[in-house]
């Protein structure tokens, strides 16, 4: 089935504290979305929505054709929202035709391997949404004004990345319902779940971890084999 992929690059970057918005900041030559969008035009989307900060359209439209070469018609930019539900939800409205699977994924997850994408997209049945994810390798402990009141079993946890993948209409009817609750999800799969759907995991990949602060952005460089940028 037809797939097509939102991705979400209409945030601030308050954590970064780069002079732009995250998804315009230089890993080397090439800003963070371009590095997404490089991912993404490597796997095999039938669409592409890229969300953009309001003022930023015209430079996520560039990002998009430097990424899509010739494959340009496939891709789409729209305005974001004040939350990442919103932006994700401004995604889904620009859709068009006829794809069954949707993709969420954050732009700030620069260098996620294509194949993870493809995997997600092969994986997502008409019921279930996908997630790829990560073994917690951290100890961890639960702490409440500082003293710590238990162990968690990491056994049971999962850290979750993305692009993260549904069958379109339910995914659609969980973001209406999910507006006219006036609930903010931590994610997609959150939002899914909560109007009933399944979801499963598959393996994530150490490349797909999220730019959030400096020393993310620093990871990134290094695993590029730039050391200044
Ligand atoms: N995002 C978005 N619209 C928002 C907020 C976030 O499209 N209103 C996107 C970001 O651009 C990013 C992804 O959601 O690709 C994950 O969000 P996060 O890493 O938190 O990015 P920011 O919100 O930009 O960063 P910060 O929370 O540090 O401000
Ligand atoms: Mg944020």
């Amino acid at each position: 089935p037809r797939s097509a992929i939102i991705v979400v690059a209409a945030g601030s970057g308050t954590r970064l504290g780069a002079e732009a918005p995250k998804a315009f900041v230089g890993i080397d030559a090439r800003s963070v979305l371009r590095h997404a969008l490089d991912g993404v035009f490597a796997a095999s989307p039938a669409q592409v929505v890229v969300v953009a900060p309001d003022g930023w359209q015209g430079d996520a439209e560039t990002e998009l054709r430097a990424a899509a070469g010739d494959r340009a018609d496939l891709g789409h930019v729209v305005t974001g929202g004040a939350t990442r539900q919103q932006s994700v939800a401004a995604g889904l409205s620009a859709l068009w035709g006829d794809v069954e699977i949707v993709l969420v994924h954050d732009a700030a997850r620069a260098l996620t391997p294509p194949s993870q994408i493809d995997a997600v997209a092969a994986a997502v049945t008409a019921e279930a949404g996908i997630i790829p994810a990560l073994p917690v390798v951290d100890t961890l402990k639960k702490v409440v004004d500082g003293v710590v009141v238990g162990a968690v079993d990491r056994s049971e946890l999962a850290a979750a990345q993305t692009p993260q993948g549904f069958p379109r209409g339910p995914l659609e009817a969980a973001y209406a319902a999910a507006g006219d609750s006036g609930i903010e999800y931590t994610d997609d799969a959150a939002l899914f779940s909560a109007a009933g759907h399944p979801v499963r995991y598959i393996a994530g990949s150490e490349r797909a971890f999220k730019i959030t602060t400096p020393a993310d952005l620093q990871r990134a460089r290094h695993l590029l084999g730039a050391s200044v940028a």
